[in-house]
């Protein structure tokens, strides 16, 4: 990862310099929030993906810098939001901005932000990108709906499960490295590569962070352990567990998924069945085999730096835990 990070620098750097020009607002407690919650230390995958693509395809321009800073807006519009919705409290390492500012300041931060990316895509006068990430942007609101729906639903089973995933997280991700090969104008065969390249490792992003968020180490997620139980969420860790429990562990499961609470016992009851019927292996199993199908993708492409970047970025999401 240090080597992608190093590769990046300078763009990087452009992209943070966009970042803040994106956030200036008469309003203070707009850029207030904003510089809060963008300074925090996100991973920045996003941006750093559609650097990559973009490189891997020889773009010669200066858009990608604007549309990096796009998809790291939609992305961190959408962690306002979910935080709201999953009434976190911890967010890389510090409070969340709704435990800071309240749930109100939170939706309508944003909402500026959601607003703002639109602005600032359209920019790149391609009315291709522009639907790409509109098209994205309307799924990703689908998939945090459907995750609502399926709260404490213990009939959702794996299919179940990853259509949320892919409607939430990875098709972000996906239309990150997308992007980048619209730009440089390729061909429709390796503009879908990429894409599925982006599709795969978003999913395999997900199931690690719903492993992480059973056995990470708080302080180094920065994210509250067990906090997808609290909230009723049935990620894969349980859902496979719950599918190798006897009756009467299911009971106990559906009692504690539907509790108002979450007790430490509670906690470390679930924990011992995830870790007792192998949910946490299998999770980060299906995680590298994402990871396998994605370096597939990318076979059309010649070896060169930008292509071995982002396969280190692939191999850094199973192995990341932060
Ligand atoms: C968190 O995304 C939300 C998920 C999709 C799991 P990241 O883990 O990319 O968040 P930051 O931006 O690095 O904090
Ligand atoms: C991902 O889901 C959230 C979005 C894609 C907005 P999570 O709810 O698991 O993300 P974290 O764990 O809060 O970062
Ligand atoms: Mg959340
Ligand atoms: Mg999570």
């Amino acid at each position: 990862m240090d080597t992608v990070v190093e590769l990046l620098k300078d763009e990087m750097s452009a992209v943070e310099g966009q970042i803040k020009t994106n956030l200036s607002s008469d309003v203070q407690l707009v850029s207030q929030v904003g510089e809060y919650i963008l300074s925090s230390g996100g991973k920045r995958i996003r941006p750093m993906l559609l650097l990559l693509s973009a490189r891997l395809c020889n773009y010669q321009g200066e858009k990608h810098v604007e549309l990096a800073s796009v998809v790291e807006f939609i992305h961190t519009a959408t962690l306002l939001h979910d935080d709201v919705v999953d009434s976190a409290d911890l967010r890389r390492g510090n409070r969340s901005a709704n435990s800071v500012w309240g749930n109100q300041a939170s939706v309508l931060v944003g909402d500026f932000l959601f607003a703002k990316s639109f602005s600032v895509m359209v920019n790149s006068e391609s009315l291709k990108i522009l639907k790409i990430l509109s098209d994205t942007t309307t799924q990703l609101a689908e998939g945090e709906i459907l995750q609502l729906i399926n709260t404490c639903d213990l009939e959702v089973d794996e299919p179940r499960y990853l259509q949320v995933v892919r409607d939430k997280t990875a098709i972000l991700i996906a239309a990150a490295c997308q992007v980048g090969g619209v730009l440089a104008g390729v061909d429709e065969q390796k503009e879908l590569a990429l894409r599925e390249f982006g599709l795969e490792i978003g999913i395999a992003f997900q199931l690690m962070d719903d492993a992480l968020d059973y056995v990470a180490d708080e302080a180094d997620f920065g994210k509250e352990r067990g906090h997808d139980l609290y909230e009723g969420k049935m990620t894969l860790p349980l859902i496979c567990a719950f599918a190798k429990s006897s009756a009467e562990e299911k009971e106990e499961i559906s009692r504690i998924v539907e509790a108002e609470e979450l007790s430490t016992e509670d906690l470390d009851y679930i924990c011992e069945l995830i870790d007792r019927h192998g949910g946490i292996d299998y999770t980060r199993q299906r995680a590298a085999d994402r990871i396998e199908l994605a370096k597939r993708q990318l076979e059309l492409f010649p070896d060169c730096e930008a292509k071995q970047a982002l396969f280190d970025l692939a191999d850094y999401v199973v192995t990341r835990n932060k």
